[in-house]
């Protein structure tokens, strides 16, 4: 087999077999291949795409590129949730301790922002002390003796899509279904999950800006996990205005804490309410969990009654976070200057952009352009409103956290222009567009 051959064929239209895809991962894996011929590749791939097939087989040997995480000595059906990303994106934050307050075990490694995308081990790290670098024999220690651990990667998982995706970025070549799909999917097989709820975002502040490309791209992805054996629900969901009210990283721990005390934002609780429902009914798998309705109620008790809020805390403590913090937000990082824009006549929300709103907090510090840059955990935005609220003069519309005076002024401008309105009535956004549920065949 060479490099020459495969890209010629997926050139020529023609299908490529397993093994030939194998063999193409296990070259750009050892580095084997050189870029350009699988630069070349992957633009034939975008070009010409690839079957159900072909996607299964590129998934399955990304997937197996690195090490496989096997869950199975500390739950025998693990579940894991994934967004496709979004801004104010915090719901991992609340869904995973309210589901192991369920009895659910949870273990899960999480990633870093890059970009305008905040990632959750920046969100946690705003908690002084808490410790994100755990090795995989602390992971698993964790995760049985508590039942919830959340931390970054310790061995490599799937590698090969970490040489590709940095190849895809800089060759026009991230826009393509089985190359998405095959990313996503690979990184969570080799997470260790049986059944995964998937959240795909839809909108200005997403990946996948119509609703259209996100319906492709969940049932792309939820039938490529039942080939893989994996039970799959994909959500697509709503990613025009940021989730919830806060973006930024203390700001966020600040809601996710709210939430996890009965309150919060009513949108980012209704999405954590649906999304740990889901994955508790792929947990049931006809014994328990069985029934939404009950799931539901079980869902709301455990945030009312403070359970997710002490799972919460357990899993801060267990990582070496300090518990003051979280049972006093104000103690989290708090930035210098804070300044609120405010509507200056009564007028309906059009919009509220949600990538223009992720801009300025990535202009104030909040996020990073390339993986070692550092970032500031006290800077954000807080927006009060939504799309189709009606808002009065003088009423509070969004309010930047800033430590540097200029960085503020810019923010301002962005956030400005971010926030539309109309002299006629606005419907709300939909929260779920819609949502696809398959479990995969027996055996
Ligand atoms: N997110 C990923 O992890 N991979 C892609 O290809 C696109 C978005």
């Amino acid at each position: 087999m060479n490099m020459l051959d495969i890209i010629a064929k997926k050139r020529d239209k023609r299908t490529l077999t397993r093994e030939e895809i194998a063999w193409f991962v296990e070259a750009v894996t050892n580095g084997d291949a050189p870029d350009y011929q699988t630069a070349a590749l992957l633009m034939a791939i975008v070009i010409n795409g690839m079957d159900h097939d072909e996607t299964v087989a590129l998934t399955m040997a990304m997937a197996h590129s690195g090490h496989m995480l096997d869950l199975t000595d500390i739950t025998p059906y693990a579940v894991d949730k994934h967004s496709s990303g979004g801004v104010g994106d915090k719901t991992s934050l609340v869904v995973l301790p309210l589901v192991a307050s369920c009895g659910v075990k949870v273990a899960k490694m999480s990633g870093r922002g890059l970009g305008l995308t905040g990632g959750t081990l920046d969100k946690l790290e705003s908690i002084p002390g808490y410790n994100v670098n755990l090795s995989e024999t602390e992971f698993r220690a964790l995760a049985k003796a508590n039942g919830i651990v959340l931390a970054g990667q310790s061995g490599e998982l799937a590698p090969a899509d970490g040489k590709l995706y940095a190849l895809r970025d800089v060759t026009g070549t991230v826009q393509s279904l089985p190359l998405i799909v095959s990313s996503i999917m690979s990184k969570k097989i080799a997470a260790g999950a049986r059944g995964i709820v998937l959240d795909v975002k839809v909108g200005s502040g997403a990946f996948m800006k119509s609703v259209q490309d996100g319906v492709e791209l969940a049932q792309a992805m939820v039938d490529i996990g039942v080939s893989a054996h994996r039970d799959m629900i994909a959500m697509v969901t709503d990613m025009n205005q940021p989730l919830g009210e806060a973006v930024g990283h203390a700001l966020e721990i600040r809601e996710v804490i709210d939430v996890l005390r009965g309150g919060g934002p009513a949108d980012f609780r209704e999405h954590c309410l649906e999304v740990s429902a889901h994955m508790l009914w792929l947990a049931g798998r006809g014994e328990r969990w069985t029934d939404y309705d009950r799931i539901n109620a079980q869902l709301t008790d455990f945030l009312d009654d403070g359970k997710a809020f002490a799972t919460f805390r357990a899993m801060v403590e267990a990582q070496g976070g300090d518990v003051e913090v979280v049972d006093d937000p104000d103690r989290l990082p708090r930035a210098a200057y804070i300044e609120t824009i405010r509507a200056v006549q009564e007028r309906y929300i059009a919009g509220v952009d949600a990538e223009m709103i992720a801009r300025a907090v990535f202009e104030l510090g909040g996020g990073r352009e390339k993986k070692s840059d550092a970032i500031d955990h006290a800077v954000g935005a807080v927006v009060h409103v939504n799309v189709g609220d009606v808002v009065q003069p003088g009423q509070a519309l969004v309010t930047l956290h800033a430590n540097d005076r200029d960085k503020l002024a810019h923010a301002l401008s962005l956030v400005h222009s971010a926030v539309t309105y109309s002299r006629d009535e606005v419907p709300p956004l939909p929260h779920v567009y819609e949502t696809f549920v398959r479990r995969a065949a027996a055996g």
